[in-house]
Order: structure tokens, then C-alpha cells, then sequence
């Protein structure tokens, strides 16, 4: 159930029963020469969908936009400042929270995002502690959860992503993610020439030293070996990697 489908009266009823919600959160940035530019949102997207399908929970909007700094020397790419994302974060949480929701199961696409989001998940909780000033958050509720879960990095996504593409998943632009874009949208799939095939590891730290080192962007993948078949088995066990982290979340004391 999509929160953007439906009516508000459905919403107080949910309510009524439920204090979960879904959040899919990515963002807009280069996926290298044949990887969408929206590849960590409709990715998060699509997981986020299919959890909530298999297990009658609300799915708010997907966060599209993420903290993508370092891929800004790429045309097409958007960012968020750290500080705006925190900023976005905290207001998209404490509106829902304000309603009755309690727990939120961020699903991501994009390891750029990790650090801003949990940074804003302690922002929230600072909103409700006794040291937090005007204590505007402050009420009857109890504090709402918040918790962020990378659905590249479950058991599932791992083994089958070793099964198809073993050393070549690289970290960026990888096969999977691709390859699942393309499962959703085959009428975007693209070719171009990668070269090298196999493109470099390894760290970086701003844009133009990530250009410098990643030159068409890609960091250790290889995704030409993303088919749309190989992508339905990653997007499906994305979805129960996911489903299982949910539960044990929506369930936790
Ligand atoms: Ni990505």
C-alpha cells in the first residue's frame, strides 16, 4: 500500500491497528555509462513495495534525492547536502510521528546514504529527550524508532549476487543493481563500451578526486553482466532479505 495512494480516512484507520511504515530512500546520481541516473531510488523503490505487498504495510514516499556529493562531477547527478538530508530526514519522521506512527523501516539503495541517515535518526531521538530545549517533540508518544537496512547487504542479495557475477559486483554501478533497474524498466536498457571492463577499487574522498580516480564512474563492477532475468533474481531476494529484517524489526520489544 502506497501512502501516496491513499485517502486520509484510510490512514486514520491503518492507524487504528499499525504503527509501521516503509520508507524507501536513494537518490538521483551517475550508475557509470549504462546504469540509470535514478538506479538507488527505483531500486529502494521497488523492494520497498514488494515488503510492503507481502506484509500489508504502508510504503511512504521514496526519498529520491540522497547525499550524493561525491559523484557531482558527473552531469545529471543530484545532491543533498549532509545537512539538508538530516534537515528533510527529521521533518519527514516527525510529521508521520506526530500522526501515531512509530516504527520506520528505511530501506536503502545507496551506502552514500548511510551516515546522513543515521545522523538524522539521532536528531530525531535528541527531539525527544529531556535536554532537548523547547522539547517541541515532546509529548504523550513514546519516541518513535527509526532503523535503516541496505537491501544490497542481506544474505540473500549476497549469495545470489556471488552466484552470478562473483568477483565482478564491484561496489558501485554493480550488476545487481543494474541489472535490477532493467527487470523493471527494460525499455531503458542501455549499452555502451566499459572500459576497462573491470574498472578500479578502492576509496576516494571528493568529487573530483572520485572523477579522477573512477573515470566513467564505476567503482570495481562489471555490469555488463546485468540481465533483466539475473535482476528479477536479485530484486527477489532483495524483497525476502528485506521482508525478514522488517518482521524482526515491527516485532522487536
Ligand atoms: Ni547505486
Amino acid at each position: 500500500m502506497r501512502l501516496q495512494l491513499c485517502a486520509w480516512p484510510e490512514v486514520e484507520e491503518y492507524l487504528k491497528t499499525r504503527g509501521e511504515i516503509i520508507v524507501p530512500i536513494g537518490s538521483t546520481e551517475q550508475h557509470g555509462p549504462t546504469g540509470l541516473i535514478g538506479t538507488d531510488a527505483l531500486t529502494a523503490e521497488m523492494v520497498a513495495e514488494g515488503v510492503g505487498a507481502a506484509t500489508g504495510t504502508l510504503v511512504g514516499p521514496v526519498i529520491n534525492v540522497g547525499m550524493a556529493v561525491h559523484h557531482t562531477q558527473f552531469p545529471g547527478t543530484i545532491t543533498l547536502r549532509p545537512s539538508t538530508m538530516i534537515a528533510y530526514i527529521q521533518d519527514y519522521v516527525n510529521t508521520l510521528a506526530g500522526y501515531g506512527f512509530q516504527r520506520f523501516f528505511f530501506i536503502n539503495g545507496h551506502g552514500g546514504n548511510v551516515a546522513t541517515t543515521n545522523a538524522a535518526f539521532y536528531e530525531i531521538y535528541a527531539g525527544y529527550t529531556a535536554t532537548a530545549g523547547a522539547g517541541a517533540q515532546r509529548s504523550n508518544r513514546p519516541e518513535p524508532r527509526c532503523t535503516l537496512a541496505n537491501w544490497w547487504e542481506c544474505d540473500e542479495v549476497k549469495s545470489a549476487s556471488r552466484d552470478m557475477f562473483g568477483g565482478r559486483e564491484g561496489s558501485h554501478a554493480t550488476p545487481s543493481e543494474v541489472a535490477m533497474t532493467w527487470y523493471k524498466f527494460p525499455e531503458h536498457i542501455k549499452t555502451a563500451p566499459l572500459d576497462p571492463p573491470l574498472p578500479p577499487s578502492g576509496r576516494f574522498f571528493g568529487a573530483a578526486d572520485y572523477r579522477r580516480r573512477f573515470a566513467d564512474g564505476r567503482i570495481g563492477s562489471d555490469p555488463s553482466l546485468a540481465t533483466p532475468e539475473k535482476g528479477k533474481r536479485i530484486y527477489e531476494a532483495a524483497v525476502e532479505g528485506m521482508i525478514a529484517a522488517f518482521k524482526t524489526f515491527a516485532a522487536a520489544a
